[in-house]
Protein backbone atom coordinates (compact mmCIF):
# COMPACT_ATOMS: atom_id res chain seq x y z
CA UNK A 1 0.00 0.00 0.00
CA UNK A 2 1.72 2.98 -0.88
CA UNK A 3 0.69 6.79 -0.89
CA UNK A 4 0.93 6.47 -4.84
CA UNK A 5 -2.38 4.61 -4.50
CA UNK A 6 -3.69 6.71 -1.76
CA UNK A 7 -3.54 9.64 -4.14
CA UNK A 8 -5.21 7.58 -6.70
CA UNK A 9 -8.20 7.74 -5.05
CA UNK A 10 -7.75 11.09 -4.24
CA UNK A 11 -7.31 12.38 -7.42
CA UNK A 12 -10.61 10.48 -8.18
CA UNK A 13 -12.47 11.45 -5.64
CA UNK A 14 -11.58 15.08 -6.01
CA UNK A 15 -12.66 14.62 -9.56
CA UNK A 16 -15.76 13.12 -8.83
CA UNK A 17 -16.95 16.01 -6.02
CA UNK A 18 -16.02 18.14 -9.31
CA UNK A 19 -18.21 16.29 -11.57
CA UNK A 20 -15.39 14.77 -14.01
CA UNK A 21 -16.22 11.23 -14.41
CA UNK A 22 -18.19 10.37 -11.08
CA UNK A 23 -18.35 6.90 -11.12
CA UNK A 24 -21.53 5.05 -12.40
CA UNK A 25 -22.13 1.33 -13.36
CA UNK A 26 -25.04 -0.35 -15.19
CA UNK A 27 -28.60 -0.07 -13.44
CA UNK A 28 -30.34 -3.41 -12.92
CA UNK A 29 -33.81 -4.75 -11.76
CA UNK A 30 -32.96 -6.85 -8.79
CA UNK A 31 -35.63 -10.16 -8.41
CA UNK A 32 -37.56 -10.32 -5.58
CA UNK A 33 -37.15 -13.63 -5.06
CA UNK A 34 -33.39 -12.77 -3.77
CA UNK A 35 -35.22 -11.32 -0.72
CA UNK A 36 -38.35 -13.68 -0.47
CA UNK A 37 -37.83 -16.85 -1.99
CA UNK A 38 -37.70 -19.56 1.46
CA UNK A 39 -35.79 -22.17 -0.91
CA UNK A 40 -32.94 -19.57 -1.99
CA UNK A 41 -32.52 -18.61 1.98
CA UNK A 42 -31.91 -22.66 2.25
CA UNK A 43 -29.33 -22.09 -0.37
CA UNK A 44 -27.85 -19.31 0.39
CA UNK A 45 -27.12 -20.48 3.99
CA UNK A 46 -25.58 -23.39 3.02
CA UNK A 47 -23.39 -21.77 0.44
CA UNK A 48 -22.28 -18.95 3.01
CA UNK A 49 -21.06 -21.68 4.92
CA UNK A 50 -18.44 -22.66 2.79
CA UNK A 51 -17.16 -18.98 2.89
CA UNK A 52 -15.60 -17.09 5.76
CA UNK A 53 -17.04 -14.83 8.17
CA UNK A 54 -15.63 -12.03 10.74
CA UNK A 55 -16.53 -13.94 14.25
CA UNK A 56 -15.06 -11.20 17.09
CA UNK A 57 -12.01 -8.93 17.40
CA UNK A 58 -8.61 -10.76 17.41
CA UNK A 59 -7.70 -9.13 20.96
CA UNK A 60 -10.56 -11.32 22.88
CA UNK A 61 -8.59 -14.50 21.99
CA UNK A 62 -5.24 -13.24 22.28
CA UNK A 63 -3.74 -15.22 25.18
CA UNK A 64 -3.48 -19.28 26.04
CA UNK A 65 -6.99 -19.73 27.74
CA UNK A 66 -8.71 -17.25 26.18
CA UNK A 67 -12.34 -18.43 24.33
CA UNK A 68 -15.35 -16.84 22.77
CA UNK A 69 -18.70 -18.52 21.94
CA UNK A 70 -20.81 -17.29 19.27
CA UNK A 71 -23.12 -18.68 16.63
CA UNK A 72 -22.71 -18.48 12.60
CA UNK A 73 -25.31 -19.71 9.87
CA UNK A 74 -27.05 -21.51 12.64
CA UNK A 75 -23.71 -23.30 13.44
CA UNK A 76 -22.25 -23.30 17.48
CA UNK A 77 -19.23 -21.84 17.19
CA UNK A 78 -16.25 -21.56 19.51
CA UNK A 79 -13.08 -20.05 19.37
CA UNK A 80 -10.19 -20.68 21.52
CA UNK A 81 -6.80 -19.84 22.34
CA UNK A 82 -4.36 -23.36 22.95
CA UNK A 83 -2.27 -24.01 25.89
CA UNK A 84 -0.28 -24.08 22.93
CA UNK A 85 -0.61 -20.82 21.97
CA UNK A 86 -2.29 -22.07 18.58
CA UNK A 87 -5.95 -20.48 17.69
CA UNK A 88 -8.24 -23.03 16.96
CA UNK A 89 -12.33 -22.89 16.20
CA UNK A 90 -14.68 -26.01 16.44
CA UNK A 91 -18.25 -26.78 16.27
CA UNK A 92 -19.63 -25.97 19.75
CA UNK A 93 -20.99 -28.62 19.87
CA UNK A 94 -20.57 -32.57 22.81
CA UNK A 95 -19.36 -35.59 20.35
CA UNK A 96 -21.73 -37.32 23.22
CA UNK A 97 -24.97 -36.54 22.34
CA UNK A 98 -24.79 -32.93 20.92
CA UNK A 99 -25.53 -30.38 23.34
CA UNK A 100 -23.54 -27.31 22.79
CA UNK A 101 -20.79 -26.92 25.65
CA UNK A 102 -19.75 -23.25 25.67
CA UNK A 103 -23.11 -20.68 25.73
CA UNK A 104 -23.22 -18.91 23.08
CA UNK A 105 -22.40 -14.81 23.36
CA UNK A 106 -19.99 -15.52 26.81
CA UNK A 107 -16.27 -15.01 26.62
CA UNK A 108 -13.66 -15.92 29.30
CA UNK A 109 -9.89 -16.33 30.06
CA UNK A 110 -7.38 -19.09 31.41
CA UNK A 111 -9.72 -22.03 30.32
CA UNK A 112 -8.08 -25.07 30.09
CA UNK A 113 -11.35 -27.31 30.21
CA UNK A 114 -14.37 -27.05 28.23
CA UNK A 115 -17.30 -28.78 29.76
CA UNK A 116 -20.26 -30.51 28.47
CA UNK A 117 -22.84 -29.44 30.87
CA UNK A 118 -25.02 -32.49 29.84
CA UNK A 119 -22.83 -35.57 31.01
CA UNK A 120 -19.71 -33.91 31.51
CA UNK A 121 -17.64 -34.71 28.85
CA UNK A 122 -14.63 -32.79 28.65
CA UNK A 123 -12.65 -31.26 26.41
CA UNK A 124 -9.01 -29.62 26.95
CA UNK A 125 -8.33 -26.30 25.56
CA UNK A 126 -6.88 -28.01 22.03
CA UNK A 127 -10.65 -29.35 21.66
CA UNK A 128 -9.09 -33.47 22.72
CA UNK A 129 -11.58 -35.21 24.55
CA UNK A 130 -9.76 -36.07 27.95
CA UNK A 131 -12.56 -37.00 30.44
CA UNK A 132 -15.74 -38.66 30.74
CA UNK A 133 -17.54 -40.26 33.63
CA UNK A 134 -18.04 -43.99 33.30
CA UNK A 135 -15.58 -44.38 30.45
CA UNK A 136 -15.92 -48.12 30.24
CA UNK A 137 -19.45 -47.56 29.15
CA UNK A 138 -18.21 -46.11 25.65
CA UNK A 139 -16.23 -49.04 24.04
CA UNK A 140 -17.03 -48.50 20.72
CA UNK A 141 -16.79 -44.54 21.05
CA UNK A 142 -12.78 -44.05 21.52
CA UNK A 143 -11.71 -41.05 23.59
CA UNK A 144 -9.09 -40.28 20.24
CA UNK A 145 -12.16 -40.42 17.71
CA UNK A 146 -14.59 -37.64 19.82
CA UNK A 147 -12.47 -34.59 19.74
CA UNK A 148 -14.64 -31.35 18.68
CA UNK A 149 -14.99 -30.88 15.18
CA UNK A 150 -12.14 -28.17 13.97
CA UNK A 151 -13.34 -25.25 11.78
CA UNK A 152 -10.63 -23.58 9.61
CA UNK A 153 -9.81 -20.08 11.70
CA UNK A 154 -7.31 -17.16 10.74
CA UNK A 155 -6.88 -13.26 12.10
CA UNK A 156 -6.86 -10.76 9.76
CA UNK A 157 -7.26 -6.71 9.94
CA UNK A 158 -7.75 -7.34 13.68
CA UNK A 159 -10.94 -9.71 12.95
CA UNK A 160 -11.12 -13.76 13.94
CA UNK A 161 -12.66 -15.58 10.80
CA UNK A 162 -14.31 -18.59 10.57
CA UNK A 163 -15.57 -20.61 7.96
CA UNK A 164 -18.33 -22.51 9.43
CA UNK A 165 -18.31 -25.94 7.81
CA UNK A 166 -15.48 -28.21 8.58
CA UNK A 167 -13.02 -28.30 5.28
CA UNK A 168 -9.48 -29.80 4.89
CA UNK A 169 -7.76 -26.58 4.19
CA UNK A 170 -8.89 -23.24 3.32
CA UNK A 171 -6.28 -20.61 1.30
CA UNK A 172 -6.87 -17.99 3.18
CA UNK A 173 -3.78 -15.38 1.52
CA UNK A 174 -6.06 -16.05 -1.97
CA UNK A 175 -9.49 -15.10 -0.41
CA UNK A 176 -8.58 -12.38 1.51
CA UNK A 177 -6.06 -10.92 -1.43
CA UNK A 178 -4.98 -7.43 -1.84
CA UNK A 179 -7.73 -5.29 -0.30
CA UNK A 180 -6.94 -7.27 2.83
CA UNK A 181 -3.51 -5.89 3.13
CA UNK A 182 -4.44 -2.57 3.14
CA UNK A 183 -6.28 -2.80 6.57
CA UNK A 184 -3.31 -4.62 7.87
CA UNK A 185 -0.90 -1.78 6.75
CA UNK A 186 -2.97 0.76 8.02
CA UNK A 187 -2.46 -1.01 11.88
CA UNK A 188 -5.53 -3.19 11.93
CA UNK A 189 -3.88 -6.68 13.30
CA UNK A 190 -4.32 -8.96 16.35
CA UNK A 191 -3.34 -6.17 18.89
CA UNK A 192 -6.08 -4.09 17.59
CA UNK A 193 -8.49 -2.79 20.62
CA UNK A 194 -11.88 -3.11 20.46
CA UNK A 195 -13.49 -0.68 22.64
CA UNK A 196 -17.02 -0.99 21.51
CA UNK A 197 -19.44 -4.27 20.28
CA UNK A 198 -22.67 -5.25 19.74
CA UNK A 199 -25.22 -8.19 18.58
CA UNK A 200 -28.86 -7.57 17.26
CA UNK A 201 -31.21 -9.93 15.35
CA UNK A 202 -32.81 -7.70 12.41
CA UNK A 203 -36.31 -8.02 10.70
CA UNK A 204 -34.98 -7.67 6.82
CA UNK A 205 -33.36 -10.17 4.58
CA UNK A 206 -29.67 -10.09 5.12
CA UNK A 207 -28.84 -8.51 1.94
CA UNK A 208 -30.74 -6.06 1.99
CA UNK A 209 -28.79 -4.66 4.70
CA UNK A 210 -25.53 -5.04 2.61
CA UNK A 211 -27.21 -3.14 0.04
CA UNK A 212 -28.13 -0.33 2.25
CA UNK A 213 -24.16 0.02 2.58
CA UNK A 214 -23.05 -0.04 -0.98
CA UNK A 215 -24.60 3.28 -2.26
CA UNK A 216 -24.58 6.77 -0.90
CA UNK A 217 -27.34 7.77 -3.07
CA UNK A 218 -29.86 7.71 0.06
CA UNK A 219 -27.32 9.35 2.57
CA UNK A 220 -28.59 13.36 2.27
CA UNK A 221 -32.05 11.46 2.67
CA UNK A 222 -32.29 8.87 4.99
CA UNK A 223 -29.31 10.16 7.29
CA UNK A 224 -30.54 13.90 7.11
CA UNK A 225 -30.43 14.09 10.89
CA UNK A 226 -26.61 12.07 11.14
CA UNK A 227 -24.10 11.93 8.81
CA UNK A 228 -26.12 13.35 5.52
CA UNK A 229 -24.05 16.69 6.33
CA UNK A 230 -20.56 15.08 6.09
CA UNK A 231 -20.95 13.53 2.93
CA UNK A 232 -20.98 14.50 -0.89
CA UNK A 233 -24.51 13.67 -2.67
CA UNK A 234 -24.42 10.62 -4.75
CA UNK A 235 -20.58 9.96 -4.78
CA UNK A 236 -18.89 6.56 -4.91
CA UNK A 237 -15.27 5.30 -6.18
CA UNK A 238 -15.49 1.34 -6.19
CA UNK A 239 -13.06 -0.99 -7.15
CA UNK A 240 -13.25 -4.87 -7.31
CA UNK A 241 -10.73 -7.19 -5.67
CA UNK A 242 -12.30 -10.89 -7.23
CA UNK A 243 -16.18 -10.81 -4.70
CA UNK A 244 -14.64 -8.15 -2.23
CA UNK A 245 -15.23 -4.30 -3.10
CA UNK A 246 -13.74 -1.37 -1.88
CA UNK A 247 -15.45 1.73 -1.68
CA UNK A 248 -14.49 5.63 -0.96
CA UNK A 249 -17.07 8.12 -0.04
CA UNK A 250 -15.70 11.42 -0.06
CA UNK A 251 -16.23 14.05 2.80
CA UNK A 252 -17.09 17.26 1.85
CA UNK A 253 -14.08 18.60 3.49
CA UNK A 254 -12.04 16.40 0.92
CA UNK A 255 -12.86 19.80 -1.88
CA UNK A 256 -10.73 22.06 0.56
CA UNK A 257 -7.88 19.89 1.59
CA UNK A 258 -4.78 21.34 -0.50
CA UNK A 259 -4.26 19.54 -3.58
CA UNK A 260 -1.31 17.74 -2.71
CA UNK A 261 -2.02 16.63 0.82
CA UNK A 262 -2.79 13.01 -0.77
CA UNK A 263 -2.03 10.23 1.75
CA UNK A 264 -3.60 7.26 3.62
CA UNK A 265 -3.71 9.52 6.90
CA UNK A 266 -5.20 12.64 4.80
CA UNK A 267 -7.73 10.06 2.69
CA UNK A 268 -8.64 8.76 6.56
CA UNK A 269 -9.29 12.15 7.43
CA UNK A 270 -11.29 13.46 4.47
CA UNK A 271 -13.34 10.34 3.61
CA UNK A 272 -14.49 6.78 4.61
CA UNK A 273 -14.06 3.93 3.10
CA UNK A 274 -15.66 0.94 3.31
CA UNK A 275 -13.79 -2.21 2.97
CA UNK A 276 -16.88 -5.16 1.97
CA UNK A 277 -15.59 -8.37 2.03
CA UNK A 278 -17.63 -10.78 0.31
CA UNK A 279 -20.26 -12.48 1.19
CA UNK A 280 -20.99 -10.86 4.45
CA UNK A 281 -18.20 -8.80 6.18
CA UNK A 282 -18.57 -4.72 6.19
CA UNK A 283 -15.62 -2.34 7.53
CA UNK A 284 -15.89 1.05 7.35
CA UNK A 285 -12.35 2.47 7.81
CA UNK A 286 -13.18 5.59 9.63
CA UNK A 287 -9.57 7.38 9.37
CA UNK A 288 -8.24 6.32 13.00
CA UNK A 289 -10.57 3.27 13.65
CA UNK A 290 -12.85 0.64 11.82
CA UNK A 291 -16.41 0.04 12.52
CA UNK A 292 -18.24 -3.26 11.12
CA UNK A 293 -20.32 -5.85 11.12
CA UNK A 294 -20.62 -9.49 9.54
CA UNK A 295 -24.55 -10.00 8.83
CA UNK A 296 -26.02 -13.47 8.06
CA UNK A 297 -29.07 -14.35 6.99
CA UNK A 298 -31.23 -16.81 10.52
CA UNK A 299 -34.63 -16.67 8.16
CA UNK A 300 -35.24 -15.22 4.83
CA UNK A 301 -36.65 -12.14 6.43
CA UNK A 302 -34.08 -12.08 9.23
CA UNK A 303 -30.88 -11.90 10.14
CA UNK A 304 -28.03 -11.45 12.77
CA UNK A 305 -25.50 -8.87 13.03
CA UNK A 306 -22.26 -9.24 14.63
CA UNK A 307 -20.48 -5.38 15.08
CA UNK A 308 -17.88 -4.06 16.59
CA UNK A 309 -15.37 -0.97 16.32
CA UNK A 310 -11.59 -1.62 15.84
CA UNK A 311 -8.69 0.28 16.89
CA UNK A 312 -4.97 -0.27 16.11
CA UNK A 313 -3.45 -0.33 19.47
CA UNK A 314 -1.16 2.66 19.15
CA UNK A 315 -3.66 4.82 18.23
CA UNK A 316 -6.64 3.40 21.17
CA UNK A 317 -3.87 4.95 23.68
CA UNK A 318 -3.78 8.11 22.27
CA UNK A 319 -7.26 8.86 22.64
CA UNK A 320 -9.98 9.03 25.72
CA UNK A 321 -12.50 7.03 25.88
CA UNK A 322 -14.92 9.28 24.97
CA UNK A 323 -13.63 9.57 21.53
CA UNK A 324 -14.33 6.12 20.79
CA UNK A 325 -17.58 5.76 22.28
CA UNK A 326 -18.67 9.28 20.37
CA UNK A 327 -17.72 7.36 17.34
CA UNK A 328 -18.86 4.41 18.02
CA UNK A 329 -23.10 6.45 18.36
CA UNK A 330 -22.24 8.13 15.19
CA UNK A 331 -21.96 5.15 13.62
CA UNK A 332 -24.80 3.11 14.76
CA UNK A 333 -27.35 6.49 14.34
CA UNK A 334 -26.47 6.05 10.88
CA UNK A 335 -26.82 2.40 10.65
CA UNK A 336 -29.88 1.83 12.75
CA UNK A 337 -31.46 4.25 10.26
CA UNK A 338 -30.23 1.76 7.50
CA UNK A 339 -31.41 -1.16 9.46
CA UNK A 340 -34.71 0.58 9.86
CA UNK A 341 -35.29 1.28 6.45
CA UNK A 342 -34.29 -2.39 5.08
CA UNK A 343 -36.87 -3.53 7.34
CA UNK A 344 -39.61 -1.55 5.99
CA UNK A 345 -38.21 -2.56 2.48
CA UNK A 346 -38.79 -6.38 3.88
CA UNK A 347 -42.42 -5.56 4.30
CA UNK A 348 -42.77 -3.29 1.14
CA UNK A 349 -41.28 -6.05 -0.95
CA UNK A 350 -43.90 -8.70 0.47
CA UNK A 351 -46.95 -5.95 -0.37
CA UNK A 352 -46.84 -7.17 -3.65
CA UNK A 353 -46.74 -3.24 -4.89
CA UNK A 354 -42.84 -3.96 -6.89
CA UNK A 355 -42.17 -6.15 -8.99
CA UNK A 356 -38.43 -5.93 -8.31
CA UNK A 357 -35.92 -3.69 -6.55
CA UNK A 358 -35.00 -0.63 -9.12
CA UNK A 359 -31.10 -0.16 -8.81
CA UNK A 360 -29.73 2.67 -10.63
CA UNK A 361 -26.47 3.48 -12.16
CA UNK A 362 -25.58 4.80 -8.69
CA UNK A 363 -26.26 1.60 -7.02
CA UNK A 364 -24.22 -0.31 -9.26
CA UNK A 365 -22.31 -1.91 -6.78
CA UNK A 366 -25.40 -3.56 -5.02
CA UNK A 367 -26.18 -5.23 -7.96
CA UNK A 368 -22.43 -6.38 -8.28
CA UNK A 369 -23.12 -8.24 -4.93
CA UNK A 370 -26.01 -9.50 -5.70
CA UNK A 371 -24.72 -11.00 -9.06
CA UNK A 372 -22.08 -12.23 -6.99
CA UNK A 373 -24.46 -14.11 -4.26
CA UNK A 374 -26.66 -15.61 -7.21
CA UNK A 375 -23.48 -16.83 -9.09
CA UNK A 376 -22.56 -18.62 -5.54
CA UNK A 377 -25.57 -20.36 -5.23
CA UNK A 378 -25.64 -21.50 -8.97
CA UNK A 379 -28.47 -19.01 -9.99
CA UNK A 380 -27.20 -17.09 -12.83
CA UNK A 381 -30.75 -15.97 -13.97
CA UNK A 382 -30.10 -12.31 -15.59
CA UNK A 383 -32.74 -9.97 -14.09
CA UNK A 384 -35.68 -8.48 -16.27
CA UNK A 385 -34.96 -5.37 -17.86
CA UNK A 386 -37.59 -2.52 -16.43
CA UNK A 387 -40.33 -4.50 -13.84
CA UNK A 388 -43.99 -3.57 -14.97
CA UNK A 389 -45.28 -6.86 -14.02
CA UNK A 390 -46.86 -7.91 -11.11
CA UNK A 391 -44.91 -9.22 -7.86
CA UNK A 392 -44.41 -12.38 -7.86
CA UNK A 393 -43.86 -13.03 -4.62
S1 LIG B 1 -24.26 -34.40 25.41
FE1 LIG B 1 -22.39 -33.67 26.18
S2 LIG B 1 -21.87 -35.02 27.74
FE2 LIG B 1 -23.71 -35.81 26.98
FE1 LIG C 1 -26.71 4.36 5.20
Amino acid sequence: MSDEQARELWDAARNAIAGVAPQRGDGAASPLARYLDPARHERETLALRRLPHAVGPASRVGASGDWFATELLAVPVLVARGDDAVLRAFINVCRHRGAIIAPGGQCGSGRTRFVCPYHSWTYDSRGALVGRPHDTDFPDVPRAGASLVELQVTVRCGLVWVVPRPLASFDWDAWFGPMAGELDALGYDAASASPHERRLVQPSNWKLVLDANLESYHFQYAHRATIAHLFHDNLVQQQSFGRHQRIVLPKRTLAQAPADAASWEQLGRHSNIIYFFFPATFLLWEGDHVNGFNVTPQSVSSCAAASWMLVPAAGHARRAAEHWSRNWTIFWDAIDEDYALAASMQQGLASGANAALNFGRNEFACELFEREIDALIGDETAPTSSPSSAARW
